[in-house]
């Protein structure tokens, strides 16, 4: 499912953000990426996501190189993963409904318009957000604005979900829906990858990690995880 090998990655001509990192994930598994600020968490997940590429080393996804693969496969890749960036975007203008939809229909999803609204609807119901369906994306608080985001990314039913600190705006009950979304997600065959600051979470929810120092990575199974 996902695959680096030797993977690297500098801005500009700084040091190391990432050095040489090996990961391998399978179909249905669960992974947190830990580490301080500044530690590459983000850096890490973009290249996961396919919003940038390594400066040397190579990445898999779905078995496909990356390195190698035709626009339409790409294509396909991304319709294939829900990506929740650290930062945010929500289209301004459009309604939480619209921001979500517009998502669905994006990933080529040819559902019934009916079948589209209801499966938003038990989406943004899960997230807590049904009451706010209607308000434009500007118009919301922080940990609203992510939560849509949570949202866009899961209902697509992606195969890969990489959400990049899902919780870090959110308060305890809202952390823990969040939770028990991508919980489930993972149930039904979605591989995760989130990175998170909660220790909380962590703890309570025993998964493998993968802790970022100084551009290394060292991987931790679920029962020893000790950040
Ligand atoms: N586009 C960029 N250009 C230059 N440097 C960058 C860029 N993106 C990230 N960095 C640098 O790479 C390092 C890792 O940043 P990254 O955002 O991956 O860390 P993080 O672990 O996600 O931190 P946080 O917990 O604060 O979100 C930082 O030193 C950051 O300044
Ligand atoms: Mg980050």
């Amino acid at each position: 499912m996902i695959q680096l090998k030797s993977v690297s990655k500098w801005y500009q001509n700084q040091t190391r953000v990432l050095d040489q990192v090996n990961l391998e994930l399978k179909k249905g598994d669960f992974l947190y990426v830990v580490g301080g600020t500044g530690a590459g968490k983000s850096s890490l997940l973009r290249l996961l996501a396919t919003e940038e590429a390594p400066s040397i080393g190579n990445i898999s996804l779905f078995g496909y190189d990356l390195s190698a693969v035709s626009p339409s496969t790409l294509r396909a890749i991304r319709q294939s993963l829900g990506y929740v960036p650290q930062n945010v975007r929500l289209i301004s203008d459009m309604t939480v409904m619209d921001n979500v939809a517009l998502s669905l229909s994006l990933a080529g999803h040819r559902v019934l318009r009916s079948d589209a609204k209801a499966r938003i609807l038990e989406v943004l119901e899960k997230l807590n957000l049904a009451a706010k369906k209607d308000k434009l994306g500007a118009t919301l608080s922080g940990g609203e604005a992510q939560r849509v985001a949570i949202a866009r990314a899961i209902v697509r039913s992606p195969e890969l979900i990489v959400a990049d600190e899902p919780t870090g705006a959110q308060d305890k009950d809202n952390t823990w829906n969040v939770m028990d979304l991508l919980l489930k997600s993972n149930l039904t065959s979605a591989t995760i990858v989130i990175a998170t600051h909660d220790r909380d979470i962590v703890r309570r929810v025993r998964k493998k990690c993968a802790i970022l120092q100084s551009g290394r990575m060292a991987l931790e199974g679920e029962s020893v995880c000790t950040y």
